[in-house]
């Protein structure tokens, strides 16, 4: 895989080969040797999640990164998202990982002769959440086609509904949309239902936060209110299917769209997602790293223990 920029550019056995070698990871199979590259993390826009669990797939590959903070960066004396992008190629970076609030970001970097890895732009794309959604579904349940997925909540600022919208569709899965009239995005073709329907007949319901940072609207609602209208609670847990998953990208706005009780409940597997985030992650490195994709036959035999 040359750059992972949205999942519109990953096809159906792509998705399926990262996902297989995350959880080979994850199983402790060797990893590749990767200790003569060089990364760099561009984080554009705040993150805990996606920049910490990158630094650590880095680690875990001992892939070198070099330290790079927007700050204290030239990015503050206006030097462009293009100019830095091409003076750390210039200077030895094997591949980027770019956070970004402008959607598409990844347009202009086109033409770029090492790796992007789309770390999240804007309200447009999430590919490594999703990637890491898929596989933490997978582990679960066996399976991604014919399961019914509701994606629930602020729909219309939210890169992860879009991406996992996308690739879950393209996995063969039925994928519903949930949430406020006013937080809807029309432009995508999914169908919309009730938080309550979603609850009787989904195998998978995953939570958006509502972004506030994005958009004023239902700040100022009574966070009981929203969840009584929109969110997961204790009461709609009980009434999903047996072996249905809650699923949240984080972070989480606790008591809003899902309640403290559901946050670790039974039916949870948000904090699998997180550490499942490192494992995809390395396997996504891997693949860019690497030149030839993750899904070629020389794969097997570059496997070495890095330690
Ligand atoms: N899920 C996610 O992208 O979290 P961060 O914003 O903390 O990276």
């Amino acid at each position: 895989m040359k750059n992972l920029l949205s999942m519109e550019h990953v096809t159906p056995n792509e998705i399926e080969a990262l996902i297989t070698r995350a959880i080979d990871i994850k199983h402790g199979r060797p990893v590749m040797k990767l200790n003569d590259k060089t990364v760099v993390n561009l984080f554009y826009e705040n993150s805990t999640r996606t920049k910490l669990s990158f630094e650590m797939a880095e680690k875990k590959l001992n892939v070198e990164r070099l330290p790079f903070d927007v700050s204290t960066s030239s990015v503050s004396k206006g030097e462009s998202l293009y100019d830095t992008c091409k003076t750390l190629e210039a200077i030895g970076a094997d591949a980027l990982v770019v956070r970004h609030p402008d959607n598409k970001y990844y347009e202009e970097l086109e033409h770029l002769n090492i790796p992007i890895i789309n770390g999240g732009d804007g309200s447009g794309s999430h590919p490594t959440q999703s990637l890491l959604d898929m596989m933490t579904i997978y582990e679960n349940l066996g399976r991604i086609c014919g399961l019914k997925i509701a994606i629930v909540g602020d729909i219309k600022h939210s890169r992860v509904a879009k991406s996992n919208a996308e690739a879950l569709t393209k996995m063969g899965a039925e994928v519903y949309f949930s949430g406020p009239v006013e937080l809807q995005d029309n432009t995508l073709n999914i169908p919309y239902i009730g938080i309550d329907e979603a609850v009787d007949f989904c195998d998978v319901i995953m939570l958006l936060r509502v972004q506030h940072e994005r958009h004023e609207s239902y700040a100022q609602m009574p966070k009981a209110e929203y969840n009584a209208l929109y969110g997961m609670n204790k009461e709609r847990m009980d009434n999903m299917k047996p072996d249905a998953l809650i699923m949240h990208p984080a972070p989480i706005n606790r008591n809003v769209e899902i309640t403290d009780e559901v946050v670790e409940g039974e039916k949870s597997v948000i904090f699998e997602q997180m550490t499942n985030g490192v494992f995809m992650r390395m396997s996504i490195l891997e693949s860019v790293l690497d030149g030839e994709g993750s899904n070629n036959h020389a794969f097997e035999k570059r496997y070495a223990v890095t330690q």
